[in-house]
């Protein structure tokens, strides 16, 4: 795989690079009811890749996705909801430098822009899935819009490049994330390139004890991870959404919790494989109702009223949780414990990510909800040995899966 530095040893200077990064983050209400990024780890996790090309000269395209767009009124208008324009905004602030937004993906705003970029300088094309070739199952489809893309650079003849630094999305076989990389010469962005050497280590001979901790909602979700990872950790601990239909599969009433009743013979499955390897929590807390404010109480897991939805893990739990992981020196963590946005039902979460964070070892956060939990929940980032970009993409490289977005940066 060649890297960026390779490109940015054979001069970028004046050249059009178009960089797929991921910055799909979360989005709500600002002032005077504003869309604004509530959580930019993503953008910043993206910049140290723009700073060096633009720092060398480069006329940078960045292009993105945000969320998962459907168009307005058939294949006609995007959707207003989904473009980046607060995007562009956190970008320009955190480069410190302004970024030039086109309307479009490659129509005429983009490619007027792409045009006139100067050296140095920053594009930001429209969210790419407002453009049905990005996420296309016809491969034709695919590559023509791919094609447009990198027409954007001029080419391969006319200087082009493309830098992969989407670790998010490398599981996607999408017309930005993979067909462009056939188009121009591809090289692997830092970012990229140090999600997998960490990743890499999970998989390879992780120091043991090994304990990963999932959580999130749906266990169906989760299945191919656990099935992949069960043989190689020592321990995992299991919260969240999910938890419920594993207690369920031990036969107990879970009441109103989340429940996937046609998982419930994987989880018997699981459990009768991984003997005391599977770690259940011990108590939850439960709620009428998934709102603030709402009166909770803390159940044993095995005695969830009827009527009553878990969601939460308990403080036993919290301090089984930590137990295991207090002697790990490997830790994989993937989703929240709880409904951490809401207060009542936060501790959970914050409990294991604050036993996630004094591990003496290598303690990986799995993207995407445990991310963002990491953030919002007021952790210290730096207490973590690595917060990966990718949730998806994260789960599907310890799965063994192919990431198309990495594996055609391997074809010359
Ligand atoms: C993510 O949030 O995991 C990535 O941005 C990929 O998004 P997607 O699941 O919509 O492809």
């Amino acid at each position: 795989m060649r890297t960026l530095d390779d490109l940015l040893s054979v001069g970028v200077a004046g050249r059009r690079v178009l960089v797929r990064c991921d910055l799909n983050v979360p989005l709500g209400a600002g002032e005077h009811d504003r869309r604004e990024v509530t959580d930019d780890g993503r953008i910043r996790a993206a910049l140290p890749v723009l700073e060096k090309l633009l720092d060398a000269g480069a006329r940078v395209i960045v292009v993105t996705h945000l969320g998962r767009p459907r168009t307005l009124f058939g294949q006609g208008a995007p959707d207003p909801e989904y473009g980046l324009s607060p995007v562009a905004d956190r970008l320009a602030r955190l480069l410190g430098r302004p970024v030039t937004a086109a309307l479009d993906t490659v129509g005429e705003s983009a490619r007027l822009l792409a045009d006139e970029l100067g050296d140095g300088e920053v594009l930001l094309l429209e969210n790419v899935r407002f453009n049905p070739g990005e996420t296309s199952k016809d491969d034709a489809e695919r590559l023509e819009f791919a094609r447009e893309l990198a027409e954007l650079t001029g080419g391969e003849d006319g200087g082009g490049a493309f830098v992969e630094n989407a670790f998010g999305a490398v599981h996607r076989k999408h017309a930005s994330v993979y067909d462009v990389a056939t188009l121009l010469p591809h090289y692997v962005g830092d970012l990229v390139r140090d999600e997998l050497d960490v990743l890499g280590r999970l998989t390879g001979e992780p120091a043991r004890p090994y304990v990963v901790v999932l959580g999130g909602s749906k266990v169906s979700d989760k299945l191919a991870v656990i099935e992949a990872l069960l043989p190689s950790v020592d321990r995992l601990l299991v919260g969240g959404g999910m938890c419920f239909t594993f207690l369920a599969a031990q036969g107990h009433d879970v009441g109103d919790s989340l429940l996937e009743r046609d998982q419930i013979d994987n989880c018997r499955r699981f459990l009768a494989e991984a003997g005391d390897k599977i770690v259940l929590p011990t108590d939850v807390v439960v709620a009428e109702d998934v709102a603030e404010d709402v009166p909770a109480e803390t159940v044993p897991a095995d005695a969830i009223p009827g009527g009553g939805k878990g969601l939460d893990i308990g403080p036993d739990s919290v301090r089984l949780f930590a137990e295991a992981l207090s002697g790990a020196r490997t830790v994989f963590w993937n989703g929240p414990m709880g409904v951490f946005e809401i207060s009542t039902f936060a501790a959970g979460t914050k409990g294991v990510a604050e036993a996630v964070a004094a591990v003496d070892g290598l303690s990986v956060v799995g993207g995407g909800d445990s991310a963002a939990a990491v953030r919002a929940l007021g952790l210290d980032e730096n207490a973590f040995g690595h917060i990966s970009t990718g949730g998806g993409a994260s789960l599907e490289y310890l799965e063994g899966k192919d990431l198309p977005g990495v594996s055609v940066l391997e074809t010359v």
